[in-house]
This record gives structure tokens, C-alpha cells and sequence, in this order.
């Protein structure tokens, strides 16, 4: 059995406190960070860009899983490496050359990660699964956190379940958008084993944070 990870995503922080709100998550035991980059262009919604990603990194030493949607999406690459993210995850929407743009990451010493859109099929990962390290399903429409897990996504998950698992590499399987702790359960059950979740963590104030990880656990 593999041990879910839990990656809140600070897109539901408060964004006046965004350093308190990663130190918080941190002591409530999260094991990644979560960081939406939203451009008003590839997604409907704005919110952070590297400075904020750089001025956060000193607040933590959990990994920075940067899910970027953002269009064009090579010529940040760079700047949120260097900033401290430890994730780059890209769309293939985003860019012309999914596969260059993967090299890139991976020459830049990160850690890379493909995201499928809810229309997204799986095997567009077919000529690309290998060289990642993360493949991360939305279960929403990408731009906004609050929005309700999306059913067919569960059959996508069990799909790239079992191309992961004849890979034979240690690649992350990673699901975002809607997850509570019914929706948790039945993405695990899936195959998923890193779970983002904006909401369901931040829900009740930084006193709740501790329990609402656990409880997405299923602890
Ligand atoms: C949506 C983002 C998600 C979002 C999840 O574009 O990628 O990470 O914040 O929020 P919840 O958990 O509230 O659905
Ligand atoms: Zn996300």
C-alpha cells in the first residue's frame, strides 16, 4: 500500500498571510506545497507569479509543487526554478512542444510534471510518461479552487494507474480539484497517491489545518 501524500494548495490561503499560512500547513504536517500560477490567459483567474513563490521558499522546506497554468509556458520555466520550486508542472495545452518543454525542466534540475485538463485524454502522456516525474489529473476545470471533483476523471486515474505501474519507475499520480474525504478516498482507491487539496484543507482556520490533513489522509 503507498503512503498518500497531501499537498495543500494555498490558492485558498489567506493572501495577506501567505508565510504564516505555509508555516501553518507545515507544522500541520502537509508534505507538499501547492502553488496555482494562474495567468488571466491559459485559465480564466490571476494569482502568483515567482517573486511570491521566492519570497515563500524561507517559510519552509517542504517541496514546492508549482502547477503552472500559464501560456506561453517556456519562458518562465527559469525564473520559478530559480525562485524554489521544486515541481514544474506543465500543461501540454500550454506550449508547442510538451516534450522539449519537459527537458527543460529536467535541465534545469526540477522535478517535472505533466497536468491533463478534464478533457484531456490519457494517452497524451504515451511518448512523454517516462521522462516525467509526476503526472497530475484535474478533477476541475483549472482556475478557481471550490469547485465540485468531477466523476469521469476517477476512470482517467486508473488508466494512468497502470501505465505508471509498467513504467516501473517511482512517477507521482497526483489529483487536484474538489477533493474532501469522500472524494480523497475514491481517487486512492483509484491509484492516485498524492492528493491537492485548497478547501478541504484551509476550511476552519489554521486550529483546524492538523486535523483536516489527517483526515484526507484517511487518518
Ligand atoms: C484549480 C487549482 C486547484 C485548486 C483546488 O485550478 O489547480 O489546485 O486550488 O482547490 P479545491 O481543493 O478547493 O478544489
Ligand atoms: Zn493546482
Amino acid at each position: 500500500i503507498m503512503p498518500v501524500r497531501i499537498a495543500p494548495s494555498i490558492l485558498s490561503a489567506d493572501f495577506a498571510n501567505l508565510g504564516e499560512e505555509v508555516r501553518a500547513i507545515d507544522a500541520a504536517g502537509c508534505d507538499w506545497i501547492h502553488v496555482d500560477v494562474m495567468d488571466g490567459h491559459f485559465v480564466p483567474n490571476i494569482t502568483i507569479g515567482p517573486m511570491v513563490v521566492k519570497a515563500l521558499r524561507p517559510h519552509t522546506t517542504k517541496p514546492f509543487d508549482v502547477h503552472l497554468m500559464i501560456s506561453p509556458i517556456d519562458a518562465y520555466l527559469d525564473a520559478f526554478a530559480e525562485a524554489g520550486a521544486d515541481i514544474l508542472t506543465v500543461h501540454p495545452e500550454a506550449g508547442p512542444h510538451l516534450h522539449r518543454t519537459v527537458q527543460r525542466i529536467k535541465g534545469l534540475g526540477k522535478k517535472a510534471g505533466v497536468s491533463l485538463n478534464p478533457a484531456t485524454p490519457a494517452k497524451m502522456l504515451d511518448y512523454v510518461l517516462e521522462d516525467i516525474d509526476l503526472v497530475l489529473v484535474m478533477s476541475v476545470n483549472p482556475g478557481f479552487g471550490g469547485q465540485s471533483f468531477i466523476t469521469s476523471q476517477l476512470r482517467k486515474i486508473e488508466a494512468i494507474r497502470k501505465a505508471i505501474d509498467k513504467t516501473g519507475k517511482p512517477i507521482a499520480l497526483e489529483v487536484d480539484g474538489g477533493i474532501d474525504t469522500t472524494t480523497a478516498r475514491q481517487a486512492i482507491d483509484a491509484g492516485a497517491d498524492v492528493l491537492v487539496a485548497g478547501t478541504a484543507t484551509f476550511r476552519g482556520g489554521p486550529s483546524a489545518y492538523a486535523a483536516n490533513i489527517a483526515a484526507l489522509r484517511g487518518d
